[in-house]
């Protein structure tokens, strides 16, 4: 069987550092998302991958060339971004006719169990089969109304909180039937939450599957922070050291904390709980760092404090420096000794801050 995944869109909610790196190649754990989905696709049986991609193709290609984890990958190109149902559509000559395929949204890490949920469409008379996934607030997703037997009477995107028929949301798994290309008109963007299923629903075609464990989207930064706080607290549990990591005397890492190799941790610092430190990270003596992610080769000087927020690759931190809640530093960018960055703050690529800010905002 094959799988497509939808890897174009342009995570605007996650610049600056999607400026530098699709959302797909972001780190989960120090791994990219869609290393951890094309892992999980392999163990599933799944042989052939179709990457459906515009925006930063180029970085796709680099990294996985045509073949991952013992599986085919072919990449289907957009001269324009084809939205969530255009791109199968668009990929319709290299997915086939002959079976049954599987489409995953790229920006999201679960444990879902891929074959059940392709068992649970055989078993139904359906075109399509939803994985569904249960949450407090559905107004951001998909949300499905569903009979008993799992048929999906109605298909809302992004309904407000009041209308919002259940809180079984579109987790952006699907089964489809290759029947699925006639409800799609070819080079153009159609949103298949929007356009198709509803319509599906309506013709009693529409089928839904809900499963519970891990599920998070990475769409904006505190949903990126999650994903990572998740995979440390269900798969990775207890904290990892990578090899070659060095610790100074009287440092804690706190549980569940991965870092990379080649990190260097200085003297009475403590790590964690919930932090990823990517690779040949430096930090200095006395770093205080919580429920965050640093990227790789990034260097964090004496006394300095970080707390839920997202430090991009080769960034360079002073001293005494305070990073609060919901900051993101881009990539390469240089935050100078004694500047406290409150909250929400973000820094684009190469910046350079030498003053505190102690209001959510944007530096360019
Ligand atoms: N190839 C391609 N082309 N991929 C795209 C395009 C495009 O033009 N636009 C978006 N994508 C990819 C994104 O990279 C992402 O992996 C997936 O399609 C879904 O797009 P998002 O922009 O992330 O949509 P969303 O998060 O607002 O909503 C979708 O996901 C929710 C679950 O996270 C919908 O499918 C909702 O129904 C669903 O609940
Ligand atoms: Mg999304």
């Amino acid at each position: 069987m094959k799988a497509v995944i939808l890897a174009g869109g342009f995570g605007t909610r996650l610049r600056p550092l999607s400026c530098t790196r699709p959302k797909l190649l972001f780190p989960i754990g120090n791994k990219p998302l869609l290393d951890w989905k094309l892992e999980r696709l392999a163990k599933n049986g799944i042989k052939e991958v179709i990457l459906a991609v515009n925006y930063m193709a180029d970085a796709f290609i680099q990294r996985y060339g045509d073949s991952a984890y013992g599986m085919k990958l072919f990449y289907s190109k957009e001269e324009k971004p084809l939205r969530t149902g255009g791109p199968i559509k668009n990929a319709e000559e290299i997915i086939g006719r002959e079976e049954i395929f599987l489409v995953l949204n790229g920006d999201i890490l679960t444990n879902l169990d891929y074959s059940k949920l392709v068992k649970e469409h055989r078993e139904k008379d359906a075109t399509a089969t939803i994985a569904l996934h249960q949450v407090e607030d559905p107004s951001r997703y998909g949300v499905a109304e569903l009979t008993e037997k799992n048929r999906i009477v109605q298909f809302v995107e992004k309904p407000t909180r009041e209308k919002a028929p259940s809180n079984l949301i579109n987790a952006g798994v699907y089964v489809l039937e290759p029947k699925i290309f006639d409800y799609i008109p070819s080079g153009q963007p159609v949103s298949i939450e929007r356009e198709v299923f509803p319509k599906l629903a309506d013709k009693g075609k529409l089928y839904g599957y809900p499963f519970e464990g891990l599920w998070t989207d990475i769409g904006k930064l505190e949903d990126y922070l999650k994903a990572n706080k998740l995979l440390l607290d269900i798969e990775i549990k207890k904290s990892q050291l990578g090899k070659g990591v060095r610790l100074e005397s009287g440092v804690k890492i706190k549980d569940p904390t991965v870092v990379g190799e080649k990190v260097v941790i200085g003297e009475k610092s403590e790590i964690g709980p919930h932090v990823v430190v990517g690779e040949r990270v430096i930090l200095g003596r006395e770093v205080h760092a919580q429920n965050s992610v640093i990227f790789s080769g990034t260097v964090i000087s004496d006394f300095t404090t970080v707390k839920g927020a997202v430090i991009g690759e080769d960034v360079t931190i002073g001293r005494k420096v305070k990073i609060g809640e919901g900051c993101m530093i881009g990539d390469h960018a240089v935050i100078r000794d004694n500047v406290t960055l409150t909250r929400d703050v973000t820094v684009c690529p190469s910046k350079e801050v030498a003053e505190s800010v102690l209001t959510p905002k944007c530096l360019m």
